[in-house]
């Protein structure tokens, strides 16, 4: 029975705005919302989508979960927190390890995706006493564990950037492939969406952005012709952002759209700064012993954690560190795609 159907269920009949379902547009439909047998998870659509190496709508696949565990180590009994729950991937396999009698935090600045992930390990059977979901920035943490009577964690998990469910569906504007409002914020309930940042930017301030979120070779030229500029839609600052590079290839050009895309979804989140001040309170929230995983996606997050973690080595605060970074293996990069960039840095406290 579908919901309208149901007796007693919502306005009358007249009062609800019809809305055709998008129909699934033949064996390999392109459009997020005409993807619902992914987002059903009908029949075995999901595991054909997994074996060529993409992600089912509407869901994420965590990276590097078996290195995670091993560094992390959860045992029985510990406390942990993972400051970017995301689809809960990480966080499922962490409650697993973790009981009996220990507990995980999930936070995540992000008000829509939350509260599924939320029910999601709920039905997974994991309670509040042992699991709870905190709708916040994780650079507030310490009032997050001050709330919750923590004096501190046994781990910490951040799997920094964007979760799947965000950039695959073009409504949250993230998406380079598919149109969508030109937004990017993780909590669209705060601050203000890309398209006001683009507005409002000058061309010297924005070609800082540029090289310093994205390492954009383009800067200068990209500065120059979008800063001050409106785009109402992701697809219309793709548009200018080639037009902007007519020597390069379309190949080329891509990869100047995905820079400039990273670039303004790092401004727009403040992520830098909610990173930076993550590392300096980890050793503050952190029991003796306690170690925390960062994975990273780009150079300017992973400069910054191994920067944070090589002096708290040197100062004695931490007892060891990655010595190398971690990557994904070759089979983890061959079936997620998105693992490609990903970048493992750990570090465990002094005892
Ligand atoms: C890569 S996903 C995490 C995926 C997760 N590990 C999993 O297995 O499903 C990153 C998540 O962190 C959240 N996030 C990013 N920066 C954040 C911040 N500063 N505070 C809170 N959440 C953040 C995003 O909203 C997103 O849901």
């Amino acid at each position: 029975m579908s919901e309208n159907t149901q007796p007693n269920s919502g306005p009358p009949a007249a009062a609800m705005p019809h809305r055709r379902r998008v129909r699934y547009a033949g064996k390999n439909p392109r459009r997020y919302e005409e993807k619902y047998k992914e987002h059903r998870q009908v029949g075995d659509t999901v595991a054909k989508v997994l074996a060529s190496g993409k992600t089912p709508a509407g869901t994420h696949r965590p990276i590097m979960v078996a290195e995670i565990l091993s560094v992390l180590a959860p045992q029985p009994g510990a406390v942990g927190v993972d400051c970017t729950l995301g689809y809960g991937g990480h966080a499922e396999q962490f409650l697993r390890a973790l009981q009996p009698g220990g507990r995980l935090l999930g936070l995540d600045a992000d008000p829509i995706e939350l509260p599924k992930t939320e029910a999601r390990l709920r039905a997974l059977g994991f309670g509040p006493e042992t699991f709870t979901a905190h709708r916040t920035n994780f650079a507030g943490l310490p009032q997050v564990l001050a709330t919750a009577g923590l004096a501190g964690v046994d781990m910490v998990l951040a799997d920094l950037g964007v979760s799947s469910m965000q950039i695959d569906n073009p409504a949250r504007g993230f998406s380079v492939k598919e149109t969508g409002p030109l937004d990017m914020r993780m909590n669209p309930q705060r601050g203000q969406p890309a398209s006001a940042l683009l507005a409002h930017s000058q061309p010297e301030a924005l070609t800082r952005l540029l090289v310093e979120n994205a390492d954009e070779p383009h800067a200068a030229a990209l500065g120059t012709a979008l800063a001050g500029r409106s785009f109402a839609t992701t697809s219309a600052l793709g548009e200018a952002i080639r037009q902007a590079l007519p020597r390069l290839t379309r190949d080329e050009a891509g990869l100047s759209v995905r820079r400039v895309f990273q670039a303004l979804r790092i401004a727009v989140n403040d992520e830098f700064s909610a990173l930076t001040t993550l590392l300096l309170q980890l050793p503050k929230v952190l029991n003796p012993g306690g170690r925390v995983a960062v994975l990273t996606f780009h150079s300017g997050e992973d400069r910054r954690v191994k920067k944070a973690f090589e002096a708290g080595l040197q100062s004695g605060v931490y007892a060891a560190i990655a010595q190398e970074v971690l990557r994904p293996g070759p089979e983890e990069r061959r079936e997620n795609s998105r693992a490609s960039s990903a970048k493992l840095r750990w570090a465990r406290m002094a005892a």
